[in-house]
Formats: C-alpha cells, structure tokens, sequence
C-alpha cells in the first residue's frame, strides 16, 4: 500500500476534475498531463547557457558562456564506454560477498550497491582517502533525502549542510585541479569531461557539473534499485520466471547491453521503474514563458510528477497493480506517459547505463545470490524518493551447481 503524501492525493483529486495545469501556491506551478510537463520543461529548457560565476558577477562581468547541452552530450557519448559496465558488475558483486550470511537492510544497502560504484563512472581511480571522503557524503545524502521527518527548514539542519557542501566542494576543487594536470590520459571518468572544458567553465562551475553529477546519482537511481528487489519478493512467481530466463544468460551479454533474451525480466524492470518513480521534479522558471494558457514570471517555480503521471488511469489499466506483462507482445503503452527518466532537454544523461545496472543486479540476485528470512513491509513511504518502511533480509551465496 502507498502511503501518497497528502499533497499527491489532493493534486490527483484536482487533475481528475480536468485542470492541466494549476497553481499550488501563489508563484507555485504544477503540470498535471504528459503533454504539458513536456512542453513546460521544452521551453524552460530551450537555452541552457550556465549562469554567470559569482566572482564575475560580483565583477559585474559576464563569464565565458557555456552550454550544459556541450557538457550533456559528451556524457552521454563517454558513458557508452563498455567498461563502465564491467567495473559496476564487478563492485556490486563484491559488496554483496562482503555482506553474506548477515541480516541487511535491504534499502540501505540497495542504495549502495548502486551509489558506490556510480562514484567509479564519476571519478575513476581515487585516492582511498578521497573516495571515502565522497561515499561516506553521498550516503549521508542518501540518509537525509530518505528521511521524510527531517526538517530542512531548521538552522541546525541548514548550517550542517552548508559545511557539508562547503568541505566536499574543497574535495571536488582539489580533483579537478589533479585531473586537469594530467589531461591526456583518456576514460577516467565523467569529471574529466569536465576538465577538459575546464579553461572556459572555470572551477566554481566545473564543481557545480561535478556536484549535479553526485546529486543525480544519489537517490534515484538506488531507489529503484529497492523497488526492483521489492517486487521481486513480493511476487514469487514473477520472480520465478525472471529467474529462468536469467539463468539462461551469460552477463557479458547484459554488460554489452543485449536484452534479447530476457524480454520478461526487462519488462518486469521497465514496470518496477514505473511504480517506483521519483514524487516530483522541480523547476525553476528560468524566464517569463506561457504553457497551456498558463503564465509564469521567472523566479517562479513548478513542479511536475513522473510518479502521477505513472498512476493516472487515463493512461494505464489498473496502475497500482504490478504487471510486467502490460510491456510483453507488443502491447500498446502510452510513451509518453512513462517518464521515469524525466523530461528532454534534462533527460537523465545516465537512463541507459542505469537500466543496464539494473538488469546486472536482477542477475546476481537470481544467479550468484538468495534472499532469506525475508521481511517486508506492506507500506510504501514518500520522501524525495519512495521506499518500503521497512526491508531486511540475509543474502546467501548460491550453490553454483544449482
Ligand atoms: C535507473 C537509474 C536512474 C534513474 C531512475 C534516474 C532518474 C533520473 C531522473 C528522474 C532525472 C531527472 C531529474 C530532474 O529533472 O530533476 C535524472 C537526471 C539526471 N541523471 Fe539520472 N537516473 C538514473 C541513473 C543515472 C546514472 C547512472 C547517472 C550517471 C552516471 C545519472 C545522471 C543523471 C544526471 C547528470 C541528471 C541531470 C540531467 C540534467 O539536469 O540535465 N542518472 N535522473
């Protein structure tokens, strides 16, 4: 059962009487249909230069300008890297060895499993100390995002954050200062992409790239992962099935990205990923612009809900119900209408290689791996991201002979 936040219920009520777009409070938008969170997020988006940097706006002057669409691209470009893939295969199936035959809290170390090697694909090789630095920020964000008790508002909570940020900027400025020494060497992670664009960028914005990179990997993407294996428990047969089809696969075919032979176990991704779906994305209103006969003034902001829009009965049977087979034989499904990676031009840069996690994870857990002494919760709770109220489980090693 999903415990939807107060807000999310009162916003399906007003959407099912027809309003596409409304205002939540005064200067506060939220775009209820496919085609309107498109469209808002298009023209917000249409001209993505990077905001001056302080220094040259305290100078009264204007920074180089740079497009975040230069920096998108050539992501996604070094992201096709296959090795990418392997590295992750290779760390998520060390850190479930290291956790076998020990009660775990299947949410905490889902998140990690995903988060950690994430921090490789950013930074490639790190120091120890450096790559503690950084994991050990990352899950104290994981903790805080998960947390729907915390209080964001409170000066404790705003002054520990602010130290928080402040020393690992200090930890970014460093590495991107040893990258940019030793340029040339090719693949090390998506900062050196950065780097490379470093003498027209400058450091207060390479470190806001790199951060946007930390942002993005800490949170949703675990927060799937929690949900896959949750829907993998709870459906005994399902899982079953999923099973036999990646008992057949060698998972070098899913590092290359070949799902051809397990159609089931990608459907039954492709729906985890539409159930457990980021609440909200926020926006704000980068210049004065019209969406649906709505107006809104920059410094206003919006909202829109992969998660609403995933569970409106205008564009899905039964949308609470879990059904992998809705995605089997062609069946027709509204594209528009699954969002789980947001909305283009700020499409996640990392969709592709986040499935193909995903799916390798599926395939320790149903070839390397055992769950037991499984114990879920009924409820599903909403902070930044959803998550079961509880999960915990013993992972075993399989007998390889099985
Ligand atoms: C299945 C796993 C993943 C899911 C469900 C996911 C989901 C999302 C969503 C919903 C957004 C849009 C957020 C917004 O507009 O505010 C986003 C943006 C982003 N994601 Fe992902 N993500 C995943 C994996 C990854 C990975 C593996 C990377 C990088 C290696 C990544 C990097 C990013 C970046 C950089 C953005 C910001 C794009 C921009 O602002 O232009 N994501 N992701």
């Amino acid at each position: 059962m999903r415990l939807e936040p107060e807000a999310m219920t009162s916003l399906k009520k007003r959407s099912r009487q027809g309003e596409e777009v409304f205002e939540v409070a005064p200067g506060r938008f939220f775009f209820a249909t496919p085609e309107s969170a498109a469209l808002a997020n298009r023209i917000n988006s249409k001209e993505l230069s990077l905001p001056d940097t302080l220094v040259d706006t305290f100078l009264k002057k204007r920074s180089c300008p740079f497009s975040w669409k230069t920096l998108r691209k050539d992501w996604i470009q070094d992201l096709r890297e296959d090795t990418y893939a392997i590295n992750i295969f290779n760390s998520m199936d060390k850190t479930l060895i290291r956790n076998v035959d020990s009660l775990s809290d299947m949410k905490r170390l889902t998140h990690e499993l995903i988060m950690a090697p994430l921090i490789e694909v950013i930074f490639g090789d790190l120091d120890e100390t450096t790559k503690l630095k950084i994991l050990n920020f990352q899950k104290s964000n994981i903790e805080t995002l998960s947390d729907k008790k915390t209080s964001t508002n409170s000066l404790k909570f705003k002054v520990s954050s602010f130290l928080k940020n402040f020393r690992m900027t200090m930890v970014l400025r460093k590495e991107i200062k040893r990258r940019s020494r030793r340029i040339s060497v090719p693949h090390h992670g998506l900062i050196d992409v950065v780097c490379r664009y470093l003498p027209s960028l400058k450091m207060e914005r390479a470190v806001d790239a790199v951060s946007t990179l930390l942002t993005a990997t800490a949170g949703p993407p675990g927060a799937a992962a929690t949900g896959l294996l949750y829907e993998l428990v709870r459906h005994p047969d399902l899982c079953q099935r999923v099973e036999r089809e990646m008992a057949q696969v060698d998972p070098r075919s899913l590092i290359d990205g070949n799902y051809d032979d397990v159609p089931f176990a990608h459907a039954f991704l492709k729906e985890s990923l539409r159930l457990w779906t980021v609440p909200f994305v926020f926006r704000n209103v980068r210049s004065d612009m019209a969406v649906c006969g709505q107006s809104l003034n920059e410094k206003e902001s919006f909202a829109a809900s992969p998660y609403f829009i995933h569970t409106d009965p205008k564009y899905w049977s039964d949308p609470e119900v879990f059904d992998p087979n809705r995605w089997m034989n062609g069946n027709s499904i509204n594209k528009d209408a699954y969002v789980p990676y947001g909305w283009a031009p700020r499409l996640c840069v990392g969709a592709a290689l986040g499935e193909r996690q995903l799916l390798l994870m599926l395939w320790l857990f149903t070839n390397r791996y055992s769950l037991e002494d499984v114990r879920t919760s009924e409820e599903i709770e909403f902070s930044a991201f959803q998550q079961p109220v509880s999960f915990t489980a013993i992972i075993k090693k399989r007998d390889q002979t099985e």
